[in-house]
């Protein structure tokens, strides 16, 4: 069955995990949105791989790997992560395992920058996002400006790239001072042929790509990054990435809609929350609700090894939000969940879920709150579920977490990860 996995809470859900299990059955997996911003943490044989840009499903040997035009894409973080599989000998010639799609925008230098200065320039304010730093916010900004550069204008005269790279720094100019702008503008001209030569033969059409395998019988596997959350239009914006994280964004972002219409959409979220970055997370264990959580957060971060993946963050920790997990259901087309990391509660005696909002005046919210400022001062009405031993459906008691999970949001667990291993997963 063709598959769209989506992240369901804030990112860093154990996406990996399944779409390593997933990707055992899958032929092409595919990249939409985001970019090196993700980060998926793979234990293969006891070997920790932790891959940004090229999906995880490229593990596999006989997968071959598409990076959509919905993606960006920074050119020296793609050819760092080939290095890194060739060393480990996960294949010898990138181009037979690796396509990208010409449409791609790039990451340079200068988004990068930007980004960072953004970002300094906010901190202790409400403007800072938390962002990882990887350029990711500006490129898709200068993509909707209509000033980006994109992998298929490598393959212009070096003049004409110059040419559209002042165009799109120019806008920018102010930000800079000179001499770092001059700079910035060498380094991404210093880089071009070798990007170009790396990125040729990897450089497809992507509709006829999918188009001839899907015409092919080839069975996909669409791999999203984030998490619904952080949807540029339904997460808690402006608390959010910068593009979309949601199952119809697979259409776009590798765009043969004929195939993606048909997918399974498979929503992957922990047995708890987790978010990096600001923003409001109402089940947050802040000590504010329920006594001693403090102490409950630092143990599951010590545990779970809740530190960003890209940024070595340490993440916010939470109680398990159907609230929110239901609003991503419905607002991504969910079809299925995975929940992981129930392994990472077992032996707590309990654990608490939270099933209503209510407003700081008693009121029950009907929705979840599209004004972050409403969403920072909801007051959380939990439920006690009791705690287990083992976090599969062996267990009497994860079994009917799970069953309260699939009753409250309306679809049916089909995936348990209990464990970091690649067979520590069970199929429902
Ligand atoms: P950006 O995507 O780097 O612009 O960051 C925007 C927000 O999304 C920040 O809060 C980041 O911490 C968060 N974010 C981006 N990528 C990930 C991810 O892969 N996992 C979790 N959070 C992420």
């Amino acid at each position: 069955m063709n598959t769209i996995l989506l992240g369901a809470q804030w990112g860093d859900e154990g996406k990996g995990k399944v779409v390593d299990h997933l990707s055992a059955e899958a032929d092409l997996v595919v990249r939409f949105q985001g970019g090196n911003n993700a980060g998926h943490s793979l234990w293969v044989n006891g070997k920790k791989t932790v891959l940004h840009l090229i999906p995880s499903g490229i593990l596999h040997p006989h997968t071959t790997c598409l990076i959509g035009e919905g993606v960006v894409l920074d050119p020296n973080v793609f050819i760092e992560e080939i290095t890194q599989l060739q060393a480990a000998n996960v294949f010898t010639k990138a181009h037979e395992r690796i396509k990208v799609a010409e449409r791609t925008h790039l990451i340079l230098p200068f988004h990068k920058a930007l980004d960072v200065a953004r970002e300094s320039g906010a901190k202790g304010t409400k403007a800072h996002i938390g962002t990882t730093g990887r350029g990711i916010g500006p490129a898709y900004e200068t993509k909707a400006l209509r000033r980006g550069l994109r992998v298929v204008d490598l393959f212009q005269p070096e003049s004409q790239f110059l040419e559209k790279l002042e165009s799109l720094m120019n806008e920018y100019r102010a930000k800079f001072n000179p001499l770092e702008y001059s700079d910035l503008q060498s380094q991404t001209m210093k880089d071009v042929l070798y990007w170009r030569k790396v990125l040729e033969p990897m450089m497809v059409d992507s509709t006829t790509f999918l188009a001839k395998h899907f015409a092919d019988n080839k069975r996909f596997l669409f791999e999203g990054a984030q998490g619904v959350m952080l949807d540029m239009d339904h997460g808690t914006y402006p608390y959010v990435t910068s593009s979309s994280t949601t199952s119809p964004a697979a259409g776009i972002g590798a765009a043969y809609p004929k195939l993606t219409r048909s997918c399974r959409v498979l929503g992957i979220a922990k047995a708890y929350i987790t978010r990096v970055g600001t923003g409001p997370v109402p089940t947050e264990m802040l000590g504010k609700f329920v006594p001693g959580e403090v102490e409950v957060a630092e143990n599951i971060r010590k545990l779970g090894q809740e530190f960003g993946a890209t940024t070595g963050r340490p993440r916010r920790i939470g109680w398990q939000d159907l609230v929110a997990l239901k609003y991503a259901v419905d607002v991504a087309g969910i079809d299925a969940l995975a929940i992981m990391k129930g392994d990472i509660l077992a032996g707590m005696p309990d654990f608490k879920v939270c099933v209503e909002y209510r407003k700081p005046n008693g009121e029950k919210w009907n929705q979840f709150p599209a004004r972050v400022e409403d969403l920072s001062e909801v007051v959380p009405v939990y439920e006690s579920v009791p705690g287990w031993k083992v976090a599969n459906s062996s267990d009497t008691n994860y079994r009917s977490y799970l069953e309260k999970i699939e009753k409250f949001v309306g679809v049916p667990v089909k995936f348990v990860g209990y464990g970091p291993e690649r067979q520590q997963m069970e199929v429902r």
